[in-house]
């Protein structure tokens, strides 16, 4: 086979050169050029888009109303918190990169479903990592029964796809696609240019022949994704594995979903047996005290389409710096700054000689503003020393001019906490149900200065 040709790209400004360079000629960076394939000229009339045909079959329009859907082409995985997070469950001819820390659980938790999966399909599981022997190792820790699920332990991209093509699995595990490289390229596996290139051709495998493809995807220490960017926009679905270290549970995050809603959460526990899936994860993140205490409030947040019961604790203490502290452990930052300049000008409560921490518990990350009356809440019962009356929820976002917004899914959230036990709720005025929700009294606010009332 004839060796394609390379070119250069610029990692920072994309520019693409013909030859390397220590120095890019176009923005003038130092070592940003990385080695690529040169995509491939179009034969002769279409062929050149990647869902085309092997032989490069003839480009055609259609229209979209015409084209078949069959409603089988999602797949229950057998794991339903793994279904959700990927929007109802595998679809077809899909390529879905799941991302996470090492030894956070992605090996496990794929061996896991995919010995389900194996179950009703042909599956092939290509590992680049682990040897055979520490694959079937596993598994028999997991006391799974993997007789039917096919395993190759193989990192050149192009012995993987000659194999799949003889094969025919439903479902292709790449596990990880750091280790993949191909032999057209001459730069090291995990580097850039690898990274992109194997996966541009496993991604044109999937969409051919519909197999579904996981990837599997290391994390560097800043949390990204190793490996270009551009991975994250090859893939349909791009799923995140949390958790915090010393912790049992564990969360997978959808960050990007073709099919389905977008940051939806899967809840996992780590056992002995591998990942077991938690059906009701409010209940976990919960601790319960056994009188009020002060500092700590419980806040209904929103996880893709499901409501979450999160305990959010706040600590103001005196400050002995001349910049006090501002720390938060899953929430954002700026919005804590925001929120103290809040209280002060519509509450008359001044933070500025107070160090303010404010943790939401269980590693749980929140990253919407219905967090924000919850945040102010718990610091003000933080810096007065007073509880908050036991069975009360808070949601709400607070603006700028001290007035607390409406959020999405105002009922939902009701609910979910009148299921759990809560007795009292502090909510938006516009968020107020239109009939009353059996079991919680509501007590619906405009502005932050009646909250403040509250306590
Ligand atoms: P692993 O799936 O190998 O992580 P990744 O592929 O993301 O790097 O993670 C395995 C970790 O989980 C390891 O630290 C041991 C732990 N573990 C359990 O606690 N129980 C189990 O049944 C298994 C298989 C692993
Ligand atoms: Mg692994």
């Amino acid at each position: 086979m004839a060796r394609n040709k390379s070119e250069y790209v610029c990692s920072e400004c994309g520019e693409v050169s013909p030859k390397w360079a220590g120095q890019c000629g176009s923005c003038k960076g130092w070592n940003c050029l990385t080695e690529v394939l040169a995509a491939p000229q179009p034969k002769g009339g279409g062929g050149s888009s990647r869902f085309a045909g092997y032989a490069g079959e003839k480009v055609k329009v259609v229209k979209l109303g015409e084209v078949e859907v069959s409603t089988e082409m999602q797949s229950s995985t057998g794991i339903s918190e793994m279904d959700r997070v990927l929007g109802g469950g595998l679809v077809q001819g899909s390529v879905v990169l799941i991302g996470g820390d090492p030894g956070i659980g992605k090996s496990t938790l794929l061996l896991q479903v995919m010995v389900k999966l194996a179950a009703e399909m042909s599956v092939l599981y290509v590992s680049g990592e682990e040897s055979a022997r520490q694959i079937s190792l596993r598994a028999r820790r997991l006391e799974v029964a993997p007789s039917r699920l096919n395993l190759l332990t193989e990192t050149q991209a192009e012995q993987i796809l000659a194999t799949a093509q003889t094969l025919k699995p439903r479902v292709l595990v790449i596990d990880s696609i750091q280790t993949i490289y191909t032999e057209e390229l001459q730069a090291a596996p995990g580097s850039v240019s690898q990274v992109r290139e194997s996966s541009a051709r496993l991604v044109r495998y999937a969409k051919q022949t519909g197999t579904a493809i996981f990837l599997v995807g290391h994390v560097t220490k800043e949390g990204n994704l190793a490996g270009p960017r551009v991975l994250e926009h090859m893939v349909d679905t791009v799923l995140y594995f949390e958790g915090e270290s010393g912790s049992r549970y564990r969360v997978i995050r959808s960050i990007k979903n073709r099919f389905g809603a977008v940051n939806e959460l899967g809840v996992f526990a780590m056992t002995e047996l591998g990942l077991k899936e938690v059906t009701n994860p409010s209940a976990i993140f919960l601790s319960r005290h056994e009188s009020p205490v002060a500092g700590t409030i419980t806040l209904v947040t929103r996880e893709g389409s499901r409501p979450l019961l999160v305990e959010l604790q706040a600590l103001v203490d005196e400050s002995h710096l001349s910049n006090p502290r501002r720390v938060t452990i899953g929430l954002e930052q700026n919005r804590l700054a925001m929120l103290l300049a809040v209280l002060h000008r519509h509450g008359g409560v001044a933070s500025y000689d107070q160090d303010v921490f404010i943790n939401v518990v269980g590693g749980v990350r929140v990253m919407e503003p219905a967090a924000d009356l919850a945040v102010i809440l718990s610091i003000l019962s933080s810096l007065r020393n007073r509880p908050i009356a036991e069975g009360t929820v808070v949601f709400g976002e607070v603006g700028l001019v001290g007035e607390v917004r409406p959020i999405p899914g105002g009922e939902e959230r009701l609910r979910e906490a009148a299921k759990h036990g809560f007795t009292r709720a502090i909510i938006p005025k516009a968020n107020r149900p239109r009939k009353a929700i059996e079991g919680i009294e509501v007590m619906a606010i405009s502005r932050l200065s009646e909250a403040l009332s509250v306590l």
